[in-house]
């Protein structure tokens, strides 16, 4: 995928440094969700390092019940003596499972309530995206952000970085109590440490970079689930099952591809960890062995060595895969904050109780030329200009791909024209708050899809705080009525992807109802009854001719039954208006591409 190379070219420039400039961004951003949390990470983060600490005391005081027979006490006083220890060391096992407890749910809480934040911020932002970037990037690819990546930063939150501080307070507990042993074997011990941070920030660097690049293709893979599921009837109808499994095979073998090259470095950084730290122990039991033959140390002491020697290579043995697992978790958050940083459009929520001002709908286009963000090298609509008097009925005819649906796309402010000027009662769009456009202009489509929920909520999406009453006769005016009390469960029927599934002609007359609903002063409809059968095609067609009273209405349409009435038809071709006129005008006039249309179609 070409678009996805370019943006992580950008950022591919060699970073060696554990902590480069946007891992810091990155653990800011983590900083940012959890804050509002902090009542109850703080204490979890605290709680933690307790436990860490006393797993490590733990350990000291299993050291000091064996360290009297090793010196040679033998008999009752040594039984005693021990007896004692172990008291100590049920109680604190005790305390250590109570405190975990608790650290363990607070970290949920936190965590969890962090990332649901974080979950319904990204989702906020991506349905305000402006259209220009949902087109560019494709749905599934943010579906899955919002899927694997927050899925990464949850791991992060409750394992990896519990992980990693638990860790890291054993370690430093565990190298003070072996230097206060013997310094000088603490020391030689410790001397391993500087090459394996060095070795940590070069490796970190490149496994994140891989990360990052392992998630894209991941969700480009996901991608084609979601076309393909949305798209199963086609899928089946065409027999392109094997098609669709090849396409996904080999979106899965890249994102594979690139997961094995990640698992190269991690492998060999793992490795040498393993062997360095092997080599290290060996000197290390050498030296002290050495040392005890010079007396320097005494047998007991070995002991402990050996016990606290053992959380030091456990433990560190841990931090370069956490560490590791740390940096996939920022290459999964740049993307997620790559989303919630992309401008979005001007907030069109409005409080239930400012009334929109309700606009006349007159509409003026003027000289608009356009061409889509994604190909502008592609001039859709050129010099591009009407005007309709409010309560006019305007018909936009022309072949598929001539620029309708585009003309109205910029009514709706989805894009902003290259050039020209676009006025509703005078006053250009873009001065507009979109909400006060928005409110004002109703749209019919083509495909109708509806959402999970009853019928009656459903055409309540054009007016949510519209009464029972209203919906009905909304409802009888849109033809809707009659078929929706024949169902089940009446108004309250669940329709949607997991409810009842309704035919072309209903889905298309519930939309008609949510725009009787929401009364617009303009009203568009992009070939509305295109996919209709006759009977459909009659219901709706009068449905709609109610609709269109008293507003102003913008009428794409196949058919040319559906246009005659209209008191302007704009004849489409290529992006440009070839004729204008009423169809008796047209008619008259002898005028080619209306005459041709109309011949083709009228019959
Ligand atoms: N989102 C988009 N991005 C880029 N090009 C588009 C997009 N939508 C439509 N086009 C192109 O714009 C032209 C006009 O499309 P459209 O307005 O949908 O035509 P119509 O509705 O008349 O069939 C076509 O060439 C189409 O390929
Ligand atoms: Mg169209």
């Amino acid at each position: 995928m070409p678009r996805q190379k370019d943006k992580s070219a950008d950022t591919t420039a060699p970073k060696l440094k554990l902590w480069s400039k946007d891992s810091w961004k990155g653990a800011g951003f983590f900083y940012t969700y959890l804050r509002p949390h902090r009542g109850v990470f703080i204490p979890a983060l605290i709680a933690l390092a307790i436990t860490a600490f006393l797993t490590a005391l733990f350990v000291k005081y299993v050291g000091e019940l064996v360290a009297p027979a090793l010196e040679g006490k033998t008999g009752d006083a040594l039984m005693a003596e021990a007896g004692t220890k172990l008291k100590m060391l049920i109680a604190l096992a005790a305390t250590q499972a109570f405190i975990a407890f608790w650290r363990i749910q607070l970290f949920a809480k936190a965590a969890e309530r962090a990332l649901s934040n974080l979950r319904v911020d990204l989702f906020s932002r991506i349905v305000r995206l402006p259209m220009g970037i949902l087109n560019a990037r494709r749905s599934g690819e943010l579906a899955s952000r919002i899927a694997n990546d927050v899925e990464s930063v949850r791991d992060t939150l409750v394992l990896t970085i519990p992980m990693l501080i638990r860790h890291g307070v054993m370690l430093t507990t565990a190298v003070i109590f072996i230097l206060t042993i013997s310094v000088k074997l603490a020391l030689f011990m410790l001397g391993t440490l500087p090459v394996v941070m060095v070795l940590i920030a070069i490796f970190g660097a490149r496994i994140r970079k891989l990360t990052r690049r392992s998630q894209d293709e991941l969700a480009a893979s996901q991608v084609v689930v979601d076309e393909a599921l949305q798209a199963i009837t086609s899928v089946k109808a065409f027999a392109n099952e094997t098609h669709e499994q090849g396409r996904y095979r080999s979106a899965i073998t890249q994102y594979l591809g690139t997961a094995l090259h990640a698992a190269v470095p991690r492998a060999l950084f793992i490795a040498f960890i393993i062997f360095s730290f092997s080599v290290a122990l060996g000197c290390v039991a050498w030296f002290a062995v050495k040392m005890i033959s010079t007396e320097e140390l005494a047998r007991s002491e070995l002991t402990m060595f050996a016990l606290f020697s053992a959380i030091v290579v456990q433990s560190f043995g841990q931090l370069p895969d956490l560490l590791a697992q740390f940096q996939r978790a920022l290459g999964a958050t740049d993307r997620v904050r790559e989303i919630l940083s992309e401008p979005v459009e001007e907030d069109t929520a409005t409080s239930p109780d400012s009334a929109i001002p309700r606009l006349k709908g007159q509409i003026e286009m003027k000289n608009i030329c356009f061409a889509y963000p994604t190909r502008p090298e592609a001039i859709v609509l050129q010099d591009f200009s009407f005007t309709a008097r409010a309560g006019q009925r305007i018909a936009l005819v022309g072949p598929s791909g001539s620029g309708k649906s585009t003309a109205i796309s910029l009514l709706f402010r989805f894009y902003d024209p290259t050039s020209g000027q676009i006025l509703i009662d005078g006053h250009p769009i873009n001065a507009m708050p979109l909400a006060h456009l928005r409110k004002n202009l109703a749209l019919v489509p083509q495909e109708v899809l509806l959402f999970g929920g009853t019928i009656r909520e459903n055409i309540a999406y054009g007016k949510p705080l519209a009464t029972p009453e209203e919906i009905e006769s909304a409802a009888r005016q849109a033809n809707a009525d009659s078929f929706i009390r024949a169902l089940p469960n009446g108004y309250e029927t669940l329709v949607g992807e997991r409810g009842t599934q309704l035919s072309g002609g209903q889905r298309q007359r519930i939309a008609i109802a949510r725009a009787i609903l929401a009364d617009p002063a303009i009203l568009v409809l992009d070939e509305a009854t295109s996919s209709l059968d006759a009977e459909s095609e009659r219901l709706v067609q009068e449905a709609l001719d109610k609709l269109m009273q008293n507003r102003t209405s913008i009428i794409i349409a196949h058919r040319l039954s559906t246009v005659r009435t209209a008191d302007q038809i704009l004849v489409l071709s290529a992006g440009t208006i070839m004729e204008r006129g009423t169809h008796e005008e047209l008619m008259a006039h002898g005028s080619n591409l209306y005459a041709t249309l109309a011949k083709l179609q009228l019959g």
